[in-house]
């Protein structure tokens, strides 16, 4: 069973140098093979995406620039993450409910994703996610 205990807050490195920093990511920093790579930008002050869970997918979230917080809920308990430098990375494992809210103006979210999109991989109502869990996960625990 996923719980928010799995996800967690990956430090990637940092060339830190005059002329800017630079923040490498590769598969011995990611626990799966990146398949896909997106990015949400263009989100007005404030605003929120997100309201879902994914089957098998797993994935980091990264704030590119600005901030955002990740409301994380595994269906017994949630917790909050507010990502706000690029060299951040929110593991988040396969059946979390996740929201990303509270965007600051021009904020950019990036996302290294453990498959290609495919939208019945997605669970949009949280009633069938908590249902879901339960009938996938809770039995073999
Ligand atoms: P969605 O994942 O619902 O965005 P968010 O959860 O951030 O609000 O995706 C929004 C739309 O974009 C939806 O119609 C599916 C489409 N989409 C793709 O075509 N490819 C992708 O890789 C992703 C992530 C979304």
């Amino acid at each position: 069973m996923t719980t928010i205990d799995d996800c967690k807050v990956i430090d990637f490195p940092r060339i830190v140098r005059p002329q800017g920093s630079l923040t490498p990511v590769d598969g011995s920093f990611v626990p799966f093979d990146i398949a896909r790579v997106y990015y949400l930008y263009d989100v007005p002050g404030g605003g929120t995406r997100g309201g879902h869970a994914h089957k098998e997918l797993q994935q980091i979230i990264v704030s590119g620039m600005g901030s955002f917080a990740v409301e994380l809920d595994d269906g017994c308990r949630r917790k909050t993450v507010r990502l706000n430098r690029a060299y951040y990375g929110l593991y988040v494992p396969r059946l979390i409910w996740r929201e990303i809210v509270d965007f600051s103006s021009g904020g950019i979210c990036l996302v290294l994703a453990s498959l290609p999109y495919e939208e019945k991989e997605y669970i949009r109502d949280y009633r069938e996610f908590l249902d879901y869990k339960y009938c996938n996960e809770r039995s073999i625990s």
